[in-house]
């Protein structure tokens, strides 16, 4: 499923920081409102761990989880962070863990919906979902239609679920999509696929635009921050396309024990970073407008690989 969400949104309302708690105000100070990230992404990781610690079952420690995405995106609303997009269910969780948590991470979702729809209302959060929705049982596929259909007025934060989710399956069903829409193409001009991209070049019909515009995600930013709890160093099949930039920021406080401050703390951390996107820092010595001509560099590399060069490349 897509997120369904407009790609040009409506002007974001006036932040809420007064709604923040004196905590929270105290590090939102500290922070730039101009470079607050257009998107951040979760992991919520350590669910077990927490209610292990406890010597609670499992799903109490998923039980205190749900508490926690509530707090995050209602500070995520009152700072006016445009998207929120959290790892609730993977399409792993749904192949490898018992029936009895799947079901009871399916009835977790459909009371958190149900009973946070009203708060989502008063914070002007919009739902959305991402993922393999359709193979969810349908009375919970049913009381996420609800919830988004809810709060579909809303223009303050979009909060988005990731549900059996998977990022090499996004691509997969991405890619499927693409070629369906080339059959039919094909189709419709009385040709064979093989002779419309002939005609029209491999190029014309694919490339990165292309599968940016199928993924799930088509109509959202990429995350500008993916958040993960637990400690854990890893990615997990999130949003692997979409993160190909994205600042990371790994804490070792588990998602139950995680809250609108924490969320604050990893922006603040990543307004300290300097984002790159494959080209020069700010920091560097070497300023584009300062740099020799791509002949002259090539001569000079070219010396230096024959051996005829002083032992430094020079520098202007
Ligand atoms: C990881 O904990 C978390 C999940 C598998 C699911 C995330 C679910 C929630 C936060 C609760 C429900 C969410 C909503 C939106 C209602 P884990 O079980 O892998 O923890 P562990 O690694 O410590 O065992």
């Amino acid at each position: 499923m897509r997120a369904s969400t407009p790609a040009n949104r409506s002007p974001l309302p006036p932040p809420r920081i007064h709604e923040l708690s004196p905590e929270e105000q105290s590090v939102y100070a500290t922070l730039d409102p101009e470079r607050v990230p257009q998107h951040v992404a979760i992991i919520m990781d350590g669910n077990g761990r927490w209610a292990g610690k406890r010597l609670l079952k499992r799903f109490l420690g998923h039980k205190q989880g749900a508490e926690s995405v509530q707090f995050v995106v209602e500070t995520a609303s009152r700072i006016n962070l445009p998207w929120l997009t959290l790892y609730a269910f993977s399409l792993e969780n749904n192949l490898r863990r018992p029936k009895s948590e799947v079901s009871f991470l399916m009835t977790l979702l459909k009371n958190y919906l149900v009973g946070n729809v009203k708060r989502m209302n008063d914070n002007n959060v919009r739902m959305a979902y991402i993922g393999r929705t359709h193979e969810l049982p349908a009375e919970v596929r049913d009381t996420m239609q609800w919830a988004s259909e809810e709060t579909a007025r809303n223009t303050g934060t979009t909060l988005t679920l990731a549900l059996n989710y998977g990022a090499r399956s996004e691509i997969v069903d991405a890619t499927r999509s693409i070629l369906t829409n080339l059959i039919a193409e094909a189709h419709k001009r009385g040709c064979s696929l093989e002779d419309l991209l002939q005609v029209d070049g491999l190029e014309t019909h694919l490339d990165e635009q292309h599968i940016t515009g199928h993924l799930y995600t088509a109509n959202m930013p990429d995350p500008d921050l993916v958040i993960r709890t637990s400690g854990e160093q890893r990615i997990s099949n999130f949003l692997l396309w979409q993160i190909a930039y994205a600042e990371i920021f790994v804490t070792d406080r588990l998602w139950p024990d995680f809250r609108g401050l924490h969320l604050l703390e990893a922006i603040a951390a990543y307004q300290q970073r300097e984002r790159r996107f494959g080209g020069l820092g700010e920091g560097t010595d070497e300023h584009l407008a300062g740099l020799e001509p791509a002949s002259e560099v090539a001569e000079e590399i070219s010396t230096e690989l024959s051996g005829q060069a002083s032992p430094v490349l020079t520098r202007r």
